[in-house]
């Protein structure tokens, strides 16, 4: 019932040899398999794209895994008009009805379980435990969202058709709890899937309408990011645009049309403050785990270490942080020992520079080398003698490089961690109250962590989003109690009194 407790959806137990090889099974019928051209869906049916386009997979260069269509304007257009035409009967249905889709999606991703992950190992380069997560954080945001404004529902108006554009690096949850928040309030919606993980957000939307959610409130359009994309933002008939990605994207979308109604949770460059009261074991063990899960390409990826100068300048952290990155095993993401898998793309000129180069007073603890010669493939790179005015210090790189920072003590550390354009995630390794008293209150991030990793943000426990330049819109956080009340107008009806 509605009103029972929530509950997380548990992740899959890796220390069961069943569980492992039913996860293989998934794995490898994918890769034999032959995936038919993923096709768009307009108004319930699939069609042909007006191009189609060859996909990748990071894991391994020059490999074509699958096609997938990519839609015309003619297509587009068709798209919004079902989009519109569905709005009333999906209004109708109320929130209460909306609702109960929501916990039959939880219910049907369930299953889907071993299929996502093998999309998601395939065109995201992710790892299977990293992809297994992301199931879970899905069924989350489903459960989570059918018990959101169930005492005012009634008095939300949606603002009718809601564009949803995803990014890749968590291609299967984030889509699919932006889809389901702006559904579950009222709208229907246009996906666009982001085209380096179009079949992994494919097998999402065919698990949305198995579970019952209806064809036509939700279109599936892959296009270009070209002229295409831009009618898409712009039109008048979409009432807001779900966007994950980078800062320059909501620009972009915002230099399009000034008065797109936004909801954006963009980039960041999160850093870690690790003091001389911390336990050094579990600091690095979180470190690690912060800067290189998903090679670094998390929005809420721990980029920085500001390290206070009695532990940067013992020999013995140095070691322990060398130790753990260097331990990580660099591999195809469909080699289940791999725990550093491919970024997604060979990497762009920031990446690049991150990992090769050093600017003045840097130098490599463990200096990053291309695996296999894949140029996706990358060991983790840790440069320590980062500066506060750096390049590194001020750009997100969004791959497998974590810089140190020296900071002579906390609130030099604060200063250098709130000096940054972003907010999105920060954290603090410290066994002293006062210390982390002070750290709370001058934090300047959405999700601020305390003695413990700073990436994996779980629904209703941690509600999701940042501050400054990492967000655009109210700022309500995903997961969170008020994230699904923003996808329409609030009516207050007053009669005399
Ligand atoms: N929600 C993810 C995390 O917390 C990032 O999008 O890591």
């Amino acid at each position: 019932p509605a009103d029972a407790p929530f509950h997380n959806a548990p992740d899959t137990d890796w220390s069961l040899t069943h569980n492992t090889r039913w996860a293989r099974a998934h794995v490898e019928a994918l890769r034999k398999s032959e995936i038919a051209t993923v096709p768009l869906v307009i108004d319930g049916k699939e069609e042909v794209g007006e191009s189609e386009v060859e996909a990748q997979d990071p894991s391994r260069p020059g490999a074509v895994p699958y096609c997938h269509a990519l839609a015309g304007p003619e297509q587009i257009e068709r798209a919004l008009q079902a989009a519109v035409k569905a709005r009333g009967s999906w209004i109708e249905l109320g929130f209460e009805g909306r609702a109960e889709l929501l916990r039959k999606v939880a219910a049907e991703i369930g299953k889907s379980r071993g299929e996502a992950i093998a999309a998601m190992v395939m065109d995201g380069g992710k790892a299977v435990y990293e992809a297994d997560g992301e199931v879970s954080e899905a069924i989350d945001f489903a459960n989570y969202y059918a018990r959101s404004i169930q005492a005012d529902g009634a008095k939300l108006e949606p603002f009718g058709t809601v564009l949803v554009t995803p990014p890749w690096n968590f291609p299967f949850a984030i889509p699919c709890g932006s889809i389901l928040a702006a559904l579950v309030a009222g709208n229907t919606v246009i996906l666009k899937p982001a085209p380096e993980t179009v079949y992994t957000a494919w097998i999402m939307v065919q698990t949305l309408w198995r579970a019952g959610i209806p064809k036509d409130v939700l279109q599936f359009v892959p296009c270009p990011d070209n002229e295409i994309g831009r009618s898409l933002v712009t039109d008048s008939r979409i009432g807001a645009v779900i966007l994950t990605g980078a800062y320059e994207t909501a620009r972009m979308f915002l230099g399009w049309k000034p008065e797109l109604r936004l909801f954006a949770e963009t980039s960041g460059k999160n850093a870690l403050i690790i003091t001389a009261a911390a336990d050094p074991d579990q600091a690095v063990k979180d470190l690690v785990k912060s800067a290189f899960g998903h090679s670094g390409q998390k929005c809420s990826a721990a980029s920085l270490a500001i390290v206070e100068a009695e532990v940067y300048d013992s020999p013995g952290f140095r070691h322990q942080l060398y130790d753990a990155a260097a331990s990580l095993i660099s591999g195809s993401s469909w080699n289940f020992d791999a725990t550093a898998t491919p970024v997604i793309r060979e990497p762009g000129d920031a990446l690049m520079r991150a990992l090769t180069t050093l600017d003045a007073g840097e130098e490599w603890l463990l200096k990053p080398e291309m695996v296999d010669g894949n140029p996706c493939l990358w060991t983790p790179g840790i440069k320590l003698g980062v500066s506060e005015d750096s390049w590194f210090r001020r750009t997100e790189c969004f791959g497998p490089v974590l810089g140190v920072i020296r900071a002579d003590n906390l609130k030099h550390a604060i200063r250098i961690q709130n000096n940054s354009e972003f907010g999105l995630t920060g954290g603090i390794h410290s066994l002293d109250d006062r210390e982390i008293e002070v750290w709370k209150d001058q934090v300047e991030v959405g999700n601020a962590y305390i003695n413990r990793p700073i990436t994996g943000a779980i629904v209703q426990r941690q509600p999701f989003g940042g501050w400054k330049r990492s967000c655009f819109g109210p700022g309500s956080k995903a997961g969170g109690p008020n994230y699904v009340a923003q996808f329409g107008n609030w009516k207050t009806e007053s009669l005399p009194e």
